[in-house]
């Protein structure tokens, strides 16, 4: 069975570390993959971290996990509130979906607290900073040992 799981964040991520920091705190994108591939490395899954500011790689990113992944950990950033096109994706995509948010969504504007994503998300970590990807993929690691 497949232990692949996809890592993908949306737009702005590539900018965590230099934008907000206040917001979304001083570590990098490629701290959080370390961090991430780290954690997959100890609970024997593998994983594909990708970063794209354009929806249609996103999407396209989701049609290639169909193929072949175990589950997603998605950090859609500011997609997550405007993106049918991503929602409709992740409806097509059958494994455990875990829907990340750096910042705690609902403390902020009211505009994020609305989340496309989360109408198909089987989890939602919202607030926990950077971890909240270590601790997707714990769960997803979880739910795959209970699929043997
Ligand atoms: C975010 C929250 C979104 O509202 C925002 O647009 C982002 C990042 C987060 O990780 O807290 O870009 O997804």
């Amino acid at each position: 069975m497949s232990r692949l799981v996809y890592v993908l964040n949306g737009p702005n991520l590539n900018l965590l570390g230099k934008r907000q920091p206040q917001i979304y705190g001083h570590e990098t994108l490629a701290d959080v993959e370390a961090a991430c591939r780290e954690v997959a490395a100890a609970a024997g899954l593998e994983i594909r971290f990708h970063q794209s500011n354009a929806e249609f790689q996103i999407i396209d990113l989701i049609h290639e996990a169909r193929e072949t992944a175990a589950g997603i950990v998605i950090n859609p950033g500011a997609l997550t509130h405007t993106s049918v096109a991503i929602l409709d994706a992740l409806n097509a995509f059958e494994p455990p979906v875990f829907e990340v948010h750096i910042s705690n969504v609902h403390k902020r504007e009211a505009f994020r607290r609305h989340s496309y994503v989360s109408l198909r998300a089987d989890g939602v970590i919202a607030g926990f900073g950077t971890q909240g990807y270590e601790l997707a993929l714990l769960r997803l690691a979880r739910l795959l040992e209970a699929d043997g």
